[in-house]
């Protein structure tokens, strides 16, 4: 993060204890939650958690039916959007058809009466920044999927906003698009000093965006933390499997033994001792060992092994993907890309134990 010589252009958001209800539904379970000034807050989660309706709430879109929002200290709770100094991107860039990008990008500051002088300078200065100053005198319909959710970020940076939130601004654009325009939001936030507030269902686009992911699982904090922190040490099953890709594998395991900050458990005929511990666990207990595809050894030495046949084999290049099954549980392993393992052939796959994530009943991980 940058120095905070810009501190007049930045915000600190202070979220508590906030509840929603649409109707009888309650959507957003008594969150708090603190924003740093300039960070990139990423909130990720599945469809119908949540999401756009805490980013709603904090732009002002949306009522609370209890708690705080403050931005700077300043309660916003009754304060209208447009006091708010936030503005706004979403999936659907909502450009005016019939304008140019020059008059969509300046649309906000006409009505905030500015001189043309003023509006000119902040319209050139945010086209520079997204290198859209070819397409000015252009129509929306005259630009390709990028170009025009550029413009859309465009508006929403000539208002020089304090926080800017974003709800699913790529969504749209094709995969290529996507990786291009995530690096330009990335370089965007970092020439800006500006705090980010930015919604995905996409752990991808979460890890690679974010200083703080935010996990939300039905109106609730699943966890918060730093990218590499819920890669790590998810806590609960519903972060490991949501964070990382393809998805943790998850097998079931019984405790075996239990014992200063070691946990022994069976699992597929096999016992490994792992280095993590609950008090809330007693042997016999059944619990789900975690292990991501990333971490799986394919024929060579580790703490516990089977032999596994092999039913699909994706190749990316860069790596492979083996598909494998075990008494019926589902294994994805990822090995080198030059592998030459075939469909059918019979694998050894090996778990180490300092790889593995152990999860109670409750689907709480052990530490
Ligand atoms: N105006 C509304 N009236 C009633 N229910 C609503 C309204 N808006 C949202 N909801 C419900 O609130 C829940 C959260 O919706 P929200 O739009 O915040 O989800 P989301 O996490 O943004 O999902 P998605 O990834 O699909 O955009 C959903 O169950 C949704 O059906
Ligand atoms: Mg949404």
């Amino acid at each position: 993060m940058k120095d905070r010589s810009k501190e007049d252009e930045v915000a600190d958001i202070s979220i508590n204890n906030i509840n929603k209800y649409f109707g009888d539904v309650h959507v957003i379970k008594d969150i708090s939650l603190e924003i740093k000034s300039q960070s990139f807050t990423v909130l990720v989660g599945p469809s119908g958690c949540g999401k756009s309706t805490m980013l709603r709430m904090i732009a002002g879109l949306e009522d609370i039916n209890s708690g705080t929002i403050s931005i700077e200290g300043q309660v916003v709770n009754d304060l209208p959007p447009k006091q708010r100094n936030i503005a706004m991107v979403f999936q659907s860039y909502a450009l005016y058809p019939h304008m140019t990008v020059f008059d969509n990008m300046a649309f906000g500051l006409k009505l905030e009466k500015r001189s043309k002088d003023e509006i000119n300078e902040r319209v050139q200065e945010a086209a520079k920044i997204l290198q859209i100053e070819d397409y000015l005198k252009r129509k929306p319909k005259q630009l390709s999927g990028g170009q025009r959710q550029r413009v859309a970020i465009g508006r929403a940076i000539t208002r020089k906003p304090k926080v800017f939130l974003f709800d699913e601004p790529l969504s749209n654009l094709d995969a290529a698009l996507r990786v291009q325009m995530r690096v330009e939001l990335a370089k965007l936030h970092d020439q800006l000093d500006a705090t980010m507030i930015y919604v995905t269902h996409d752990q991808t686009e979460a890890m690679t965006l974010a200083n703080d992911i935010v996990v939300l699982n039905e109106g609730e904090i699943s966890q918060k933390g730093t990218p590499m922190q819920l890669y790590d040490k998810p806590d609960n099953l519903f972060v490991g499997s949501f964070i990382g890709s393809p998805k943790m594998n998850f097998v079931s395991a019984k405790v075996v033994s239990s014992k200063s900050n070691n946990t022994e458990v069976e699992m597929l005929n096999s016992k490994l001792i792992i280095n993590r511990f609950s008090s809330n666990i007693t042997i016999g207990d059944n619990v789900t060992l975690g292990i991501r595809p990333e971490h799986l050894l394919v024929n060579q030495d580790a703490d516990a092994s089977w032999e596994s046949k092999v039913f699909v084999v994706e190749k990316l290049g860069s790596g492979t993907f083996l598909y494998l099954e075990k008494e019926g549980e589902p294994l994805v392993v990822e090995t080198e890309g030059h592998s030459n393992i075939k469909v059918g052939d019979t694998i050894k796959v090996g778990f180490k134990a300092d790889r593995c994530h152990l999860f109670d009943k409750s689907n709480e991980a052990l530490k």
